[in-house]
């Protein structure tokens, strides 16, 4: 008996020593993977804040402010839907939210812009010049990512365009984005097209590459994975690039520039990182940004490749209503459908909607 109780208190003191070691080493690896994370090389003057907020405890946050869901707007000059927005933030918690405008450098957002005070002085003080369908457009949206992360409190990254609207109101469009602790990235494979370059190999290989829409909203880790990133956006400046390439970039030497296949970096760079970093079990693979396509223009037609903007007469209450109401997507080229869900719930797909001119943006207002 007494022989057994030892060698059991024997198993007990070696298995407690197993537990201590096993600690130990998960500790050590802990230690190890904190200090090789991109949130940690992004925001190492904050390392407390990074330890408690890696991984996927994102509603636990180490500070009072509740978490914040931040705009990212990329604009060409001021924002001709504010009046709209205005009344979204208007009615929305002011401290669940902050909002950030990228615009062409020295374009300053004040009351003689924009009638709306809250986005006096949002516009980034680093901003670029945009060409569309041009590297710098992607370099755009990383400067909005990395100065939202500047404010530990932005948790869900919202990436708008100057003509895209809000479909619901600030408190179903924050619980919505709250209740999913995934990214929301239209992301599908794309190799039919001939975009993808070999010179992006080894990095990118062929079965990495991805395409999808650029307007995404990434949870906070994403949206570090995007900043941090210094390896695939080189790649993309190099050999994912229009063709033919615009004048302003050839000048009078078109001739010369070697042929490439024509690229659209903003529909494919986040995508492709999050694929290659493994990421795409974190992401719900839709947009939540509906756009309308021009159905009766053939596949081909230059004008297909461009979504239907809408006008005033358009933007009817039943048209709204339908697309507020939409809960699932058809994606034709793979005879599939995919039912929204967000949180394993069931849900309307989309919370914004692009293009919509300022009479459009009014009628939708007026009809509340
Ligand atoms: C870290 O972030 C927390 C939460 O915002 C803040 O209260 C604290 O002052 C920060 N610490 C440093 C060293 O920046
Ligand atoms: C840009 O700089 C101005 C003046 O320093 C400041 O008020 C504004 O908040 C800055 N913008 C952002 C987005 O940080
Ligand atoms: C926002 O919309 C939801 C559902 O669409 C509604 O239940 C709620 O009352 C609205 N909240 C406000 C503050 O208007
Ligand atoms: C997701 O749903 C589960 C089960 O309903 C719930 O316990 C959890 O809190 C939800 N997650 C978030 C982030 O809301
Ligand atoms: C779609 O394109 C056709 C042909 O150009 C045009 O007549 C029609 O008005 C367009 N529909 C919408 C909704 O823009």
């Amino acid at each position: 008996m007494t022989k057994k109780k030892g060698s059991t208190a024997t198993a007990g003191a070696a298995a407690g020593s197993k537990v201590v070691v096993v600690v130990c080493a998960m500790l050590l690896t802990l230690a190890i993977l904190i200090f090789h994370s991109d949130e940690f090389k992004f925001q190492s003057s904050n390392f407390t804040y990074q330890f408690r907020n890696n991984g996927f405890g994102e509603n636990s946050h180490g500070f009072q402010s509740p978490p914040k869901i931040a705009f990212l707007f990329l604009t060409r000059s001021n924002l001709p839907l504010d009046f709209i927005w205005a009344s979204f933030f208007k009615n929305g918690n002011q401290a669940k939210f902050s909002i950030y405008i990228h615009s062409q450098p020295g374009f300053v957002y004040d009351k003689s812009t924009t009638k709306s005070s809250f986005f006096y002085g949002r516009q980034l003080n680093n901003s670029i010049q945009v060409l569309w369908g041009d590297s710098t457009m992607i370099e755009a949206e990383r400067l909005l990512f990395g100065a939202a992360l500047a404010d530990p409190a932005n948790q869900r990254f919202v990436l708008l365009s100057d003509s895209c609207i809000p479909l619901h109101n600030f408190s179903h469009t924050y619980r919505y984005l709250m209740s999913s602790t995934k990214s929301f990235v239209d992301s599908f494979l794309n190799v039919g097209e001939g975009r993808y370059n070999p010179e992006m190999l080894p990095v990118i290989p062929r079965e990495k590459w991805r395409k999808g829409s650029q307007w995404i909203a990434l949870v906070r880790r994403h949206a570090e994975v995007v900043v941090n990133d210094a390896i695939i956006f080189p790649l993309f400046t190099n050999f994912c690039k229009r063709w033919p390439p615009p004048k302003h970039a050839t000048g009078r030497q078109t001739l010369k520039v070697k042929y490439h296949p024509n690229c659209i970096p903003d529909e494919h760079y986040v995508q492709t990182i999050l694929s290659i970093r493994d990421l795409e079990n974190e992401l719900e693979r839709r947009t939540l940004t509906y756009t309308m396509w021009n159905s009766s223009i053939p596949k081909g037609d230059k004008r297909s490749w461009h979504p239907v903007t809408f006008q005033y007469s358009d933007a009817t209450p039943l048209i709204i209503k339908e697309i507020k109401e939409i809960n699932h997507i058809d994606f034709e080229s793979k005879h599939r459908t995919e039912w929204c869900r967000v949180n394993s719930t069931y849900t309307p797909c989309f919370l914004f909607a692009r293009k919509f001119t300022p009479g459009a943006a009014l009628r939708i207002l007026k009809n509340g």
